[in-house]
C-alpha cells in the first residue's frame, strides 16, 4: 500500500470555496462545511474524500441530505459515487480534541484548542480531498464559550461577537487560496505581545504573538527575530508580506518545531519562548532561525506550495537554505557554516549511510511523516546552495525571482523549480538533478601533484557514491568544490585558471573522475579544498598532516580552518580506539590549538568552535565497524590531554570573558558566553586537578541559563556528590518551568557516566515526567538515544530495550513522536556485530508488535531492511 510519485494523478474534484463553522467542545466539536465542489477537467470517477476518526452527522449534495445508501463512510474515505460537475457538498462531523493526543488535527493542549495540520491533518476535522494540489479560499466560523477567550483562525478577522449562553464567535475569512495542510485554528486563554511592522511598500502589518498567560515578556525575542525577517526577505528576495496581520501562537504540546499555516504559525513553546534566566543561547539562536524558517515560508510553501508530498523538499530544503542564509547574516558566515555542517553530518550523513536512507525527493512512501527528516530538509538545502555555487548568485536570484512570478498562487514541482534556474542562467541543469533522486553521500578523493619548473598544480578528483537501499547502482553528480591555495609559512597564493589569475576558484567534478591543472602557482602549494564546504560529500584528500597544521592556522576560508582541526582530532581519536594509541602526536595537535586560542583577531564563537571535538556519533560514522565504548574512551583521552596543556589558556579565558554587564542574546555575547563555556567544560576533563570548585561556582554564580547549563555540563563530567548537589537545586528552582524541566531531564540523559543508564531508567517514573507531552519525552528519550553513545550503546542492550520499549509505548497514542525515535537503532549494521545484534533484535520486537501505527512500521521494517 505504498504510496508512488509515478502514480501522481490530478485531483479529480477541485473545492474553489469552503465556509467552514466549529463548534468547540472539548470532546464534541461540531465541524460543519459547506465546499463549493467542482469536477476537474474530464475525470469521471467518483467523490472519494478523505476522513479519518470523524463521527458523521450529516452529508447533503445541493442541500439535499443524502441517505445511506448514496453515500459510503468507512475509516478512511467518504465516497459518493453520484454527484454532479459542479455542487454544493454539506456536511457535519463531531470530533473529540481533548482525547487526541495524536496532536494532529484538532486537539488540545493546556486546555486551548490547536491544530496541526500537515502533512495529512485535516482529514481528522472534517471530510475533504486532503492533498496540497487542491487550493481553496477558506471563511471559518468559531464558536466557543467564552472562557476560551482567544478565536483565531487564518487570514483576517471580519466579524466577532456575543452568542446566547455564556458563547461567543469570530469569523476569519484567508483570500489567499491554500491547501488544507496550512488552515490552523486556536482558541483559548492566551497573552499577546503585539508590534507592527512597515513593509517595502509602505503598507503597516500588525504582529501579534500569543503564548500562555503571564508569558508575553518572553515573546520578544521572536518578536524582534520576526521584524528582521520580515526585512530582511524583502531586501535578499524581494519578498513582501501580503495579509494585515500576522499571528504566531506557542503551544506546550506540539509534534515538532512549528508550522507555517497561513498568517497564523504555531509554534512549539520551546521554540519561542526565552529571557535570559530560562533560555540558552543556543534557544535562542533556534528561534530566531525558527521564526524566519516559518515566515519565509509565507512565500516558499504558502504562496507556492508542493504539487504532491514527493515534491516536499521544495518547500522545506529551499526555506532551509533562505533560513540559514539569514542566520549567516545575523550571526557571521563561518559560525553558522560550520554549525550546519555539524548538524548535517550528525543527521543526514548518518542517515544516508544507513538503511533509511532516501533521496531528498523520494518516489515511495507509506507514511509521509516519515519523510520530514534531515536528508530532505538539510541535504535539501545543500542542494540549493551548491545550484548558487553553480550558477553564480546574479542567476540564482534571478531565477528565483522567476520562480514567484510563474507559481505564484500554484501547487508546482521540483522539476518546474530547477526550470526557472535553467531559464535564468542558460544552463542545462539536467546532470544537476540527478542530486534530488540519488539517495547517498558522495565519497571525493583528491590527490595533487605540483611541479616546480612548471608551477603547476594538478588536481585528481574522483567520486564515488556508496549503494542504498533500492539504489545500488550510482551514477557521477555535478560536484562543486571551491579550491584556494596557501604556501607552506600559511600565505595565500595567487594561481591561474583558464588564464585567469584568481585566489580562489570553483573545480566542477562531474564525472567519475577529472584532472584540472591549476597553472602559475609559484610557490610548494598547501590545498585548501571544498571550502566552505561547497558540496555535501565526505572530502579524503593526501594532504599530510603538516599541511593540515598550515590550514588550521592560516586558511583564510574559516570553514576549512575549522575543518582542518576536526580531521586532524578525528584521526587522533580514531587511531588511539583502534589500538593504535602509539602512533598519536597529541601534543602537536593542543599546540596548534594553544596558538589558535591565542589569535586575537579571531571571533570568540569560532574559538569555542575550534575547541570542541568531533562528537562520538560524528566518529563513530568514521569507524567501521563503530566501537562506541572506544571512542567515548579516546575521546576522552584527547580531552584529558588537551585539558592539561590548555589549562592556564583555558583558565585565563574563563575569567577573563566573565560577563559583567547587561545580558544581551545577540551572536557578540554569545560568543562570549560559548567560549568561556567552552573553556570550562574542557577544563573539567583534566584529570589532575580538582576542577569541582569551579565549576559549581560557575554554576553558582550564574546570571543566566547557559553559564547555569554551562556549569550542571561541567560538574556532570565531574559527577559525584556536586552534580547531584547542582541537580538538585536546579530542580528545586525551576521546576514549576517546563520548557527548564526540560533541560533538566536532558542533562541526565546526557551523563555517560556508569550509573547513569539506571537513572534515566527511573525517570520515566519522575512525577515531572509528562509522558504524553513530546517535549518531555524527546529530552529524555531522544537525547539519551542520539546524545549519549556512551550509555546507549551499553553491551548489556538495555539502552536499546529502553527505548524500544519507549517507542512502543508512545506509538499507542502518538506515532509521529514514536516514529521519530526510531531512527537511532536505524544505524544497526554500522556497529560492533554484538551491539548490531541486540539493535537488529529491538527493531525486530518493535516490528512484530501487534497493532503497530504504519509510521513506525514503516521505519521499523527499512531500518530491518525487510521492504
Ligand atoms: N512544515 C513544518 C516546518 O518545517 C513542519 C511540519 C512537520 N510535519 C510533519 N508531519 N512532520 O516548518
Ligand atoms: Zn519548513
Amino acid at each position: 500500500q505504498a504510496i508512488r510519485l509515478s502514480d501522481y494523478r490530478p485531483p479529480a474534484f477541485l473545492v474553489d470555496e469552503v465556509f467552514l463553522t466549529f463548534d468547540l467542545q472539548p470532546n464534541t466539536t461540531r465541524v460543519k462545511a459547506k465546499l463549493s465542489v467542482r469536477r476537474n477537467g474530464d475525470h469521471a470517477e467518483p467523490l472519494r474524500f478523505n476522513g479519518e476518526r470523524l463521527k458523521p452527522v450529516s452529508v447533503a449534495v445541493d442541500g439535499r441530505a443524502l441517505a445511506e445508501g448514496e453515500r459510503t463512510i468507512d475509516a478512511e474515505w467518504l465516497t459518493i459515487p453520484d454527484v454532479p460537475d459542479a455542487f454544493t457538498l454539506e456536511t457535519e462531523v463531531e470530533i473529540d480534541p481533548e482525547n487526541n493526543k495524536a496532536l494532529e488535527g484538532l486537539y488540545m493542549s493546556g486546555g486551548r484548542f490547536c491544530t496541526q495540520c500537515e502533512a495529512e491533518g485535516f482529514r481528522k476535522i472534517t471530510f475533504w480531498p486532503d492533498r496540497p494540489d487542491v487550493l481553496s479560499r477558506f471563511t471559518v466560523r468559531i464558536e466557543a464559550d467564552k472562557a476560551f477567550g482567544r478565536l483565531l483562525s487564518n487570514g483576517n478577522l471580519m466579524e466577532s461577537g456575543d452568542l446566547p449562553g455564556g458563547r461567543h464567535y469570530a469569523v476569519w475569512n484567508d483570500p489567499f487560496p491554500k491547501p488544507s495542510y496550512l488552515f490552523a485554528l486556536v482558541a483559548g486563554e492566551l497573552d499577546v505581545l503585539e508590534d507592527s511592522l512597515v513593509t517595502m511598500s509602505g503598507r503597516t502589518v500588525e504582529l501579534k504573538i500569543y503564548v500562555d498567560p503571564g508569558m508575553a515578556p518572553r515573546a520578544a525575542y521572536a518578536m524582534d527575530a520576526l521584524k528582521r525577517s520580515m526585512t530582511w526577505d524583502e531586501q535578499a528576495f524581494g519578498r513582501e508580506y501580503d495579509l494585515d496581520l500576522f499571528m504566531i501562537v506557542a503551544v506546550r504540546d506540539f509534534n515538532f518545531g512549528a508550522m507555517e499555516n497561513k498568517g497564523l504559525n504555531i509554534f512549539n513553546s520551546s521554540l519561542l519562548l526565552a529571557d535570559p534566566a530560562t533560555a540558552t543561547d543556543l534557544d535562542y539562536e533556534r528561534i530566531e532561525s525558527v521564526v524566519a524558517h516559518e515566515y519565509f515560508h509565507n512565500w516558499t510553501g504558502d504562496r507556492i506550495t508542493c504539487r504532491d508530498w514527493f515534491q516536499l523538499c521544495l518547500k522545506e530544503g529551499l526555506t532551509v537554505f533562505r533560513d540559514q542564509s539569514f542566520s549567516a547574516d545575523m550571526r557571521g558566515e563561518a559560525v553558522q557554516r560550520i554549525k550546519d555542517v555539524k548538524a548535517l553530518r550528525a543527521r543526514q550523513f548518518a542517515e544516508d549511510q544507513g538503511p533509511l536512507a532516501h533521496p531528498v525527493r523520494p518516489s515511495s512512501y507509506l507514511k509521509i511523516d516519515n519523510f520530514y527528516t534531515a536528508t530532505i530538509y538539510e541535504k535539501g538545502a545543500e542542494i540549493i546552495r551548491m545550484l548558487k555555487t553553480l550558477i553564480g548568485p546574479e542567476a540564482f536570484r534571478a531565477g528565483m525571482d522567476r520562480y514567484f512570478e510563474r507559481w505564484d498562487g500554484q501547487a508546482t514541482t521540483v522539476e518546474a523549480f530547477i526550470n526557472c534556474f535553467e531559464d535564468a542562467s542558460g544552463r542545462d541543469l539536467s546532470d544537476f538533478f540527478a542530486w534530488y533522486e540519488q539517495a547517498g553521500t558522495p565519497r571525493v578523493s583528491l590527490a595533487s601533484r605540483y611541479d616546480e619548473a612548471a608551477r603547476t598544480l594538478t588536481l585528481d578528483l574522483r567520486q564515488e557514491t556508496p549503494p542504498t537501499p533500492g539504489q545500488p547502482q550510482k551514477k557521477p553528480l555535478p560536484i562543486p568544490v571551491i579550491v584556494g591555495l596557501l604556501d607552506h609559512e600559511g600565505r595565500t597564493q595567487a594561481f591561474e585558471r583558464d588564464g585567469q589569475a584568481v585566489d580562489e576558484t570553483v573545480v566542477v567534478l562531474d564525472a567519475a573522475q577529472a584532472t584540472v591543472t591549476l597553472t602559475g602557482v609559484d610557490r610548494p602549494p598547501v590545498v585548501s579544498a571544498l571550502r566552505g564546504f561547497s558540496a555535501p560529500v565526505v572530502l579524503k584528500t593526501d594532504a599530510p598532516a603538516k599541511d593540515r597544521y598550515v590550514l588550521l592556522a592560516s586558511d583564510p576560508d574559516l570553514f576549512n580552518r575549522w575543518e582542518a582541526g576536526q580531521g586532524l582530532a578525528a584521526e587522533l581519536i580514531l587511531a588511539r580506539a583502534a589500538g593504535r594509541a602509539d602512533e598519536v602526536n597529541e601534543e602537536r595537535y593542543a599546540e596548534a590549538v594553544a596558538r589558535a586560542l591565542s589569535d586575537q583577531a579571531a571571533d570568540p564563537a569560532f574559538k569555542a568552535l575550534l575547541l570542541a571535538l568531533p562528537s562520538e556519533p560524528d566518529l563513530a560514522l568514521q569507524m567501521s565497524p563503530a566501537d562506541p565504548a572506544a571512542i567515548h574512551e579516546a575521546r576522552e583521552a584527547l580531552r584529558a590531554r588537551l585539558s592539561v596543556h590548555l589549562e592556564p589558556e583555558l583558565r585565563r579565558l574563563h575569567t577573563g570573558l566573565q560577563d559583567l554587564g547587561e545580558f544581551s542574546p545577540d551572536a557578540a555575547g554569545a560568543g562570549r558566553r560559548a567560549l568561556r563555556n567552552a573553556a570550562l567544560e574542557l577544563l573539567a576533563a583534566n584529570p589532575r586537578h580538582d576542577i569541582a570548585d569551579l565549576a559549581q561556582g560557575h554554576f553558582q554564580a550564574a546570571g543566566n541559563m547557559t553559564d547555569a547549563m554551562g556549569g550542571l555540563s561541567a560538574l556532570m563530567q565531574i559527577g559525584g556528590a556536586p552534580f547531584e548537589q547542582a541537580l538538585a537545586d536546579f530542580y528545586a528552582r525551576w521546576k514549576s518551568e517546563p520548557l527548564v524541566v526540560d533541560k533538566w531531564f536532558a542533562i541526565q540523559a546526557r551523563d555517560p557516566s556508569e550509573g547513569a543508564l539506571g537513572r534515566v531508567l527511573g525517570l520515566t517514573a519522575h512525577p515531572a515526567f509528562e509522558g504524553k507531552n513530546p517535549n518531555r519525552l524527546r529530552a529524555l528519550v531522544s537525547t539519551f538515544a542520539n546524545f549519549n553513545p556512551a550509555r546507549f550503546h551499553d553491551p548489556s542492550g538495555a539502552g536499546y530495550r529502553f527505548l524500544a520499549d519507549q517507542i512502543l509505548a508512545i506509538d499507542g497514542f502518538n506515532p509521529m513522536t514514536a516514529a521519530r525515535l526510531v531512527d537511532p537503532l536505524g544505524g544497526w549494521r554500522r556497529y560492533r556485530p554484538e551491539l548490531g545484534a541486540l539493535m537488529k533484535a529491538e527493531l525486530q520486537r518493535i516490528a512484530a508488535k501487534d497493532g503497530l501505527s504504519k509510521n513506525v512500521y514503516e521505519l521499523a521494517t527499512r531500518a530491518l531492511g525487510e521492504e
